[in-house]
């Protein structure tokens, strides 16, 4: 009981959305959900909580997501191991095997909402963030790698982002890796005394990863390091060149960045990023890749896929920079009432009003006509509807322009004719 009174926040790195901020939240999922159905993609809702196997398995054991970041807990019911999900991609895998999806037809598929990872907070850095996924199951050709690369151009351009730039790279297949990853070891074991604890451990294990250090004294050895590039054989090589090819052919300007790995251990062919200088240490918006041995190793027929995962919260940093965000109007009308008959007539009134698609906020707390007027203008809303004694009597109410030059500021109408009145009014001076 000794707590009970005290205020309690949010877990750090988990953020509330306010209703600020919600609204450019909104439009930006609108306006997500709009460019996924342009390119036929539809969604596949999955849990949150998935079995902790699925991740270690599809993600990787030697990766920082499944080593350090996971939320996962044992279920005291039965005595599973659980764990909220950290990405999209293998629940997507497993929920697309165990209904059997692609085997008629490959899928387009998204999905959008939160996910979970241990990290340390920073700007562009949360433990619950949400992610944008898109995955396209059951293709296997260069095409469709650009498809989602191409869609990813054009989400850019319409939200007006510039500085935002692509690096791709290829990790061949599984043989091409392991011939890479032998030369790679032997390398590597020569810098042996100069790794720190994660790049000794991983050096057997995850030598690539060894690659990614951040330390600026390594920078030298991961630069002379032997590059999966040089051990792609044909098949793969053709591959990528068909990206290449078709990326040219669609005017989009990249990278090749041999250092390119991602984090997570599903890849093979195809990986890309998209990166920009303008939101700190934290500039990868989005990320993805070919993942065509997943679906087996998740226990299905074998089967090619390839996918990406875009930062919500990273996306809308961008996008609302420097940007003048017009606070969103709460509704259309809000209605003011005065006494008994006008509270009661006014809960009729506004259902009218929004019967005929009006968006409506009808008062209630303090009856001060004042304070109702104060609360009508922080609404935002076109007009206020005033129902006093007066308005009662004849049958009326007062109608009064909030942000609009309007000839008579404030007039009487007939209630019989107030939604026609206030749905001509917002269509003559209605810029939308
Ligand atoms: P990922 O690179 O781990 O890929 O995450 C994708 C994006 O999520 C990142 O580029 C970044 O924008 C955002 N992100 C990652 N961690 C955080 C964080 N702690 N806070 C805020 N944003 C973050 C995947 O998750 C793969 N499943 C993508 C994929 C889909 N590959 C194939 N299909």
């Amino acid at each position: 009981m000794a707590d009970t009174f005290q205020k309690l926040s949010a877990i750090r790195g988990m953020n509330d959305i306010l209703p600020g901020d919600s609204a450019q939240w909104d439009k930006l999922e609108a306006l997500v959900r709009d460019w996924l159905r342009s390119y036929g993609y539809r969604s596949l809702r999955t849990p949150v909580l998935e079995h902790t196997r699925l991740f270690t398995r599809g993600i990787g054991e030697v990766t920082d997501i499944v080593e350090k970041e996971m939320y996962s807990f044992t279920d005291s019911l039965n005595g599973e191991s659980l764990t909220m999900r950290p990405e999209f991609t293998a629940g997507m895998v497993r929920a697309t095997v165990e209904h059997n999806l692609i085997y008629e037809r490959p899928q387009r598929v998204f999905a959008i909402g939160p996910v979970f990872r241990h990290e340390r907070p920073q700007r562009g850095r949360y433990r619950q963030f949400h992610q944008i996924d898109v995955e396209a199951l059951g293709f296997a050709g260069p095409d469709i790698d650009v498809e989602l690369i191409l869609m990813l151009a054009r989400l850019w351009r319409t939200l007006g982002l510039t500085d935002i730039r692509l690096e791709i790279n290829s990790l061949g297949s599984a043989d091409e890796r392991l011939a890479h990853r032998q030369a790679l070891i032997t390398y590597l074991e020569g810098f042996q005394d100069q790794l720190d604890e994660d790049g000794k451990r991983r050096l057997y294990t995850n030598p690539l990863r060894v690659l990614d250090t951040k330390n600026p004294a390594l920078q030298t050895m991961a630069d002379g390091a032997p590059r999966l590039l040089d051990f792609l054989g044909p098949e793969s090589l053709a591959h990528f060149d068909g990206v290449k090819q078709r990326l040219d052919d669609a005017g989009v300007a990249y990278r090749i960045n041999p250092r390119l790995v991602r984090g997570l251990d599903y890849y093979n062919l195809t990986v890309f990023e998209w990166v920009t200088d303008r939101l700190g240490a934290q500039g990868t918006v989005c990320g993805g890749g070919r993942y065509d041995g997943l679906i087996q190793l998740l226990g299905g027929k074998p089967a090619p896929a390839v996918g990406f995962a875009i930062g919500m919260e990273r996306l809308l940093d961008l996008w609302t920079q420097g940007a003048t965000i017009e606070p969103t109007p709460e509704c259309d009308v809000y209605v003011i009432h005065q006494g008994e008959a006008g509270a009661r007539r006014a809960a009729a009134v506004a259902e009218t009003l929004r019967d005929a698609g009006l968006d409506v906020i009808l008062h209630a707390g303090s009856p001060s006509f004042k304070s109702q007027m104060k609360r009508a203008d922080a609404s935002g809303a076109e007009f206020a509807v005033i129902l006093g004694d007066d308005e009662i009597a004849a049958d009326e109410a007062s109608l009064k322009a909030l942000r609009r030059e309007a000839a008579v500021n404030q007039r009487r109408v007939p209630l019989a004719a107030l939604v026609d009145v206030i749905i001509a009014e917002l269509s003559q001076t209605d810029p939308d």
